[in-house]
């Protein structure tokens, strides 16, 4: 079976815009509306979490907060405490079930990738994740001077959504180091697993600076969202 957990409970503090990044209005409706609606609409979905902060007070006004496959619960200082804190709120789910694990601050995402990283990653045994080649030439930084060029040949850049079995992802988060986990597909790397990069698209970006929106916004209208 199929579940989802999107981690919304970060405060969004490179933006500082007043209000966590995931509740930006983009095309008339919150980021994290956009982010959801995928997931929502995809077939197999049994249920899915968001994971909010304590005091978040916004969720409940949104129009999606009434969907029949959706609940909440409370994250943690982390965002690898709060992707935990959603697996242990998955209802029903069995340690073999397969758990989608996407940004609320990712919008865009289309639905066919969506398919795509479903049907692909599910015939790995570590899971997989929507991903693309780095376009650039990468630089390694010491104090401000370049002082290697990364083989770009061998390099993509992690996006969400992330697909995993529930156990190997619960067992592979409880034993990292959640303070400096920046997506679960490290944590599976750490455990020892090869999680299958699924190509994705460039756009399905995380808003996380105010001029990532009119990019956003510019992206969904090209979708017909
Ligand atoms: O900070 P970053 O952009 O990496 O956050 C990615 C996602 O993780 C966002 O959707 C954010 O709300 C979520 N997050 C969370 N709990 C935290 C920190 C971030 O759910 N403690």
């Amino acid at each position: 079976m199929l579940y989802a957990v999107v981690p919304a409970a970060g405060r969004g503090a490179r933006m500082d815009a007043g209000l966590p990044k995931q509740y930006l209005q983009l095309g008339g409706r919150a980021v994290i509306e956009h982010a959801l609606e995928p997931l929502l609409d995809y077939p197999e979905l049994e249920q899915l979490v968001v994971v909010l902060a304590p005091d978040d007070q916004d969720f409940a006004t949104l129009g999606v907060a009434g969907h029949p496959l959706l609940s909440t619960c409370v994250g943690g200082a982390s965002r690898a405490d709060s992707v935990l804190a959603g697996l242990n709120a998955l209802d029903a789910a069995d340690v073999d079930d397969w758990v989608l694990v996407h940004d609320a601050a990712r919008p865009c995402l289309r639905p066919d990738d969506l398919d795509r990283l479903v049907r692909q990653a599910r015939r790995s045994p570590d899971g997989g994740l929507l991903a693309v080649p780095a376009r650039d030439t990468l630089k390694q930084s010491q104090e401000g001077h370049a002082s290697s060029t990364l083989d770009r040949s061998t390099i993509w850049q992690a996006q969400t959504p992330q697909l995993f079995r529930l156990g190997l992802l619960r067992q592979a988060l409880e034993q990292g180091d959640r303070m400096h986990i920046t997506d679960e597909a490290s944590a599976i790397e750490l455990a020892g697993g090869r999680p299958r990069l699924v190509q994705g698209h460039g756009d399905n970006l995380k808003v996380t600076w105010l001029d990532d929106l009119p990019m956003a916004e510019a992206s969904l209208r090209a979708q017909g969202r």
